[in-house]
């Protein structure tokens, strides 16, 4: 099928980085957030950042102001009904996301396929909320995802093959690299990387190291990109602290369970660069 207008539902760090992509690519996006204001602050960050691509010279002056003009934002959900794709990007919930997947299953094109972003919970359980499950696929994301390439696409138990085929179609558009994967906890990434991060948080106290020292420590050691407690400061301590609950629920393996200092910085709400104070403090 061919693909022309993607909507987006969620726009915050990770709906707002799937829009910019899909404007970057030439596609409509309709973009929804739950009120007008939140909806125009999104487009307000994707427009920095384009900016900041002309002021670098990645993009030209022209080619941003058509990339945000392909962009609408809105708070009704209603208008997602044109849409050939919908990109779901909300809260890790399990109800709200089935709830929004029957509203959309409700408003939508027969024809279209919906995708949803999480993380951590089942493609599948979300997929048996519609009626149509064989059009509901995983399209996951990574943090930021502008700037990551990768895009697991995921069949659930009911996926249909031409929904995987169009999910699979699309991200090329993107200029991702797609990772086909069947619908288990974690997927592929996260049933590697949450694990991993969790024992990076229980060596801080094990061997009595600081953040910026496991973070060298790791960039300098591993090769990684960036230190484990700059990463996870990046993806949200509530969003790691959740994957890692839903993941451990359904794998019962200790190393996916939270660590008491990372739930204890959630409570706390120190949740990263989203509530300036995780690991580091931000401006
Ligand atoms: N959205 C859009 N654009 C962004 C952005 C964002 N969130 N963040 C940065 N940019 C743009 C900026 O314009 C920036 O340039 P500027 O600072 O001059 O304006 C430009 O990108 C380049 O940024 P950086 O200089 O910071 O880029 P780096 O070359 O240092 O690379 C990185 C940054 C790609 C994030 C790299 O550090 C990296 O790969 N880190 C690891 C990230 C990772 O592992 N992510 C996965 C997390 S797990 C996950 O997402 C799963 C989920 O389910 C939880």
């Amino acid at each position: 099928m061919a693909v022309e207008r993607i909507g987006v539902v969620g726009l915050g760090a990770m709906g707002a980085g799937i829009a910019q992509v899909a404007i970057e690519a030439g596609f409509e996006v309709v973009g929804r957030e739950v009120t007008t204001e939140l909806g125009e602050a999104a487009a307000g960050r994707i427009g920095h950042f384009l900016t900041r691509k002309v002021e670098k010279g990645q993009r030209t002056q022209d080619e941003r102001d058509a990339a945000v003009a392909r962009l609408t934002t809105t708070s009704e959900l209603s208008k997602l009904s044109e849409c050939d794709l919908v990109i779901e990007a909300i809260v890790e919930e399990l109800d709200a996301k089935r709830a929004l997947f029957a509203e959309l299953e409700r408003i939508c094109r027969t024809d279209a396929v919906l995708a949803t972003n999480t993380s951590a919970l089942s493609v599948t359980e979300i997929a048996a909320a519609t009626a149509t499950p064989e059009r509901v696929v995983g399209m996951h994301f990574f943090n930021p995802a502008p700037l990551m390439p990768l895009v697991e696409v995921v069949r659930a138990q009911l996926s249909a093959d031409e929904a995987v085929a169009a999910a699979l179609a699309i991200v090329e558009r993107l200029g991702k690299v797609a990772v086909p994967c069947h619908d288990t906890p974690g997927f592929v990434v996260n049933r590697v990387l949450i694990p991993l991060l969790n024992d990076c948080v229980r060596v801080l106290d094990e061997a009595r190291v600081t953040p910026e020292s496991l973070d060298a420590a790791m960039t300098n050691g591993a090769g990684w990109p960036m230190g484990p407690c700059t990463l996870l400061d990046l993806v949200g301590i509530d969003v790691h602290v959740h994957a890692s609950e839903a993941l451990y629920e359904k794998l019962r393996e200790p190393r996916m369970a939270p660590p008491p200092r990372i739930v204890g910085m959630r409570n706390a709400g120190l949740l990263g660069r989203k509530s300036s104070r995780g690991f580091y403090g931000y401006e």
